[in-house]
């Protein structure tokens, strides 16, 4: 007989980000100690988006406080393609750069070139996992940096202490760098996986079968209660501002979270897991260059 689940239980991203900063400072602590350098990112911000400038920043913060050296780039909405690809070659050659992180989206004239920028920086020191060569070493299941955020929202499932295998997995959004690498981590873990998206027809018959559902829409309160399985896990990777400032994710909290077993809030779930794999990802990056391995 299946055990009765419990549920309304908070997924703190919050908690569970501290725990691995944690875990990423004493990795550089103990390598400082052995006489070994500390780990250096690159952040590039190109342009004046003030969400971006709002997530450069807590990623900049993070580095600082959990041992890692940030150099930080920031461009004018006017620079050339040029100019943005000769600073990404001279800190693919900097031997003092570990990682190299590219904040998107890019300005409106940069912004059809994106893959082209994300090509030039050197996959071993592509700390966020959207070089090609790092999605392709990720869809055969090779060692290689995973997109921060999928990555992030991999550890809080792993969190649960649920067993992920077989479990019916729902996607809604199919983005590059959330919805589709996702998809392929949750293969890697023998869950069923369904890829839902803007043409998705009769969506919440699919949600509705979901033992986990993630959604990265960018919709305020787009899942709502009677989207949601009892008993499911949701993930909220949505990130919408209200008039007020606050933010706010794409499921109903509120209505959804006494149906659900595990549940992300917004802020303080997927938020601060994207930045606290992005300080593991530059860690492995520099043991990478650093040790080989
Ligand atoms: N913009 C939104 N999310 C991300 C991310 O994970 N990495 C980068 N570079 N830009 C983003």
């Amino acid at each position: 007989m299946e055990e009765e689940k419990v549920l309304g239980q908070i997924l703190d991203g919050k908690e569970i980000s501290r725990k691995v900063k944690e875990e990423v400072l004493s990795e550089v602590n103990r390598l400082l100690a052995e006489g070994h350098r500390r780990p250096t990112l690159a952040v590039i911000l190109v342009g004046e988006d003030p969400a971006s400038a709002i997530y450069v920043n807590n990623k900049k913060k993070a580095c600082a406080r959990y041992g890692i050296n940030s150099k930080s780039y920031e461009l004018p909405a006017s620079t050339s393609k040029d100019e943005l690809l000769k600073l990404l070659d001279d800190l693919n050659a900097d031997d003092a750069v570990d990682g190299i992180l590219l904040q998107l989206p890019l300005p409106d004239q940069l912004h059809r070139e994106e893959n082209l920028f994300l090509e030039r920086i050197h996959p071993d020191k592509d700390v966020d996992g959207f070089h090609p060569v790092s999605i392709g070493r990720l869809n055969l299941n090779l060692t290689g940096p995973r997109p921060c955020t999928p990555a992030g929202i991999m550890r809080l499932l792993e969190e649960t202490g649920e067993d992920l295998d077989g479990k019916l997995a729902l996607v809604i959004g199919r983005s590059n760098t959330v919805g589709k690498p996702l998809i392929q981590l949750l293969l890697q873990k023998n869950c069923t996986v369904i890829s839902t998206h803007s043409h998705t027809k009769n969506l919440e018959d699919l949600t509705r079968q979901a033992d986990i559902l993630i959604a990265s829409v960018g919709q305020l309160g787009f899942v709502t209660a009677d989207m949601v399985k009892e008993g499911a896990i949701v993930i909220d990777v949505g990130i919408n501002r209200l008039e007020s400032g606050k933010v706010r994710g794409d499921v109903d909290f509120k209505a959804v979270r006494p149906k659900a077993c595990w549940i992300t809030k917004v802020p303080g779930g997927v938020g601060p897991m994207t930045i606290a794999m992005l300080l593991v990802n530059t860690l492995d990056c520099y043991k990478l260059r650093e040790f080989g391995e």
